[in-house]
């Protein structure tokens, strides 16, 4: 087995799922599951409550290890044994809930533990670079911030789930799992996330979207890739289906 160490991923990253098996006690949530995602493309995990959706991600993100089957990154095997070590190797989760911290100011959300230093034996944060760099790689996502030392909490629910794919990209992820990032917005708020998640492929990103609406996943995926009961019953690329098929197999 290989371990992938930090920065080993690559400007293209495939991952490869075979087979894989994951029980927690008597609950069988994944069940001989495979799936291959690509970067430059928006990978769709679609499915109902309990599917085992999140469980999949989880064992992608360095949560859990699969009790049985194969994690491939770039034809190499990889076990991460916890998140940190996945999202050093370059894959980042952004979760619906746990995007950001509300009572602390935007740009120390932006850096959450990693903060630049200008005194590295003091440790003595670098406010203005840490300033600087919220504003600027906030406006990539065309969101303007005059005052990044505002809290976090006064951000819309579209600002803080781009603020954290923003603090994920900045930190080198390549790979970008996005948990209903948009479930918890309202319509317009969600647009502006869409909007956003559509660009990150022209940075060639692997984006791993889980997602219950189908419409929305289907107007932004590429792949997609459905679980019903922890098995996979149904894996198609966008131009031989549509959002009325995909409905179709996940209803059956
Ligand atoms: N840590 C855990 N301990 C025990 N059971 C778990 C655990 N995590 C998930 N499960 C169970 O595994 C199954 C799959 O759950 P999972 O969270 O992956 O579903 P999901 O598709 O993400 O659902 P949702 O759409 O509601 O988020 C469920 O029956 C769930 O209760
Ligand atoms: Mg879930």
């Amino acid at each position: 087995m290989v371990l992938l160490g930090k920065n080993m991923l690559r400007d293209s990253n495939q991952i490869v799922l075979k087979n894989i098996y994951k029980n927690f006690g008597n609950v069988k949530a994944l069940k001989n599951v495979s799936m291959t995602t690509d970067s430059g493309k928006i990978n769709c995990i679609l499915g109902d409550n309990g599917a085992g959706k999140s469980t999949l991600v989880n064992i992608i993100s360095g949560v859990f290890l699969s009790d049985k089957g194969e994690y491939r990154i770039n034809n190499k095997t990889v076990e991460f044994l916890n998140p940190h070590e996945a999202i050093s190797a370059g894959i980042s989760t952004v979760y619906q809930s746990l995007a950001i911290i509300p009572i602390m100011n935007i740009y120390r959300n932006f850096f959450l533990g990693n903060e630049p230093l200008n005194n590295e034996y003091f440790k003595i944060i670098d406010k203005g670079f840490a300033i600087e760099t919220t504003i600027k790689e906030l406006k990539k996502f065309d969101i303007n911030i005059e005052n990044p030392k505002r809290l976090a909490g006064t951000l819309s629910g579209g600002e803080r789930q781009l603020l954290a794919i923003a603090r994920a990209l900045y930190f080198g992820a390549k790979i970008l799992i996005l948990d209903e990032p948009t479930s918890a917005l309202g319509v317009k708020e969600s647009n502006k996330v869409v909007e956003q998640i559509i660009l990150l492929k022209e940075q060639n990103i692997n984006v791993i979207l889980v997602s219950h609406n189908i419409d929305q996943a289907f107007m932004l995926g590429d792949k997609f890739f459905i679980i019903k009961n922890g098995e996979m019953v149904g894996h198609l690329d966008k131009f031989e289906t549509s959002a009325k098929s995909l409905r179709t197999i996940l209803e059956k």
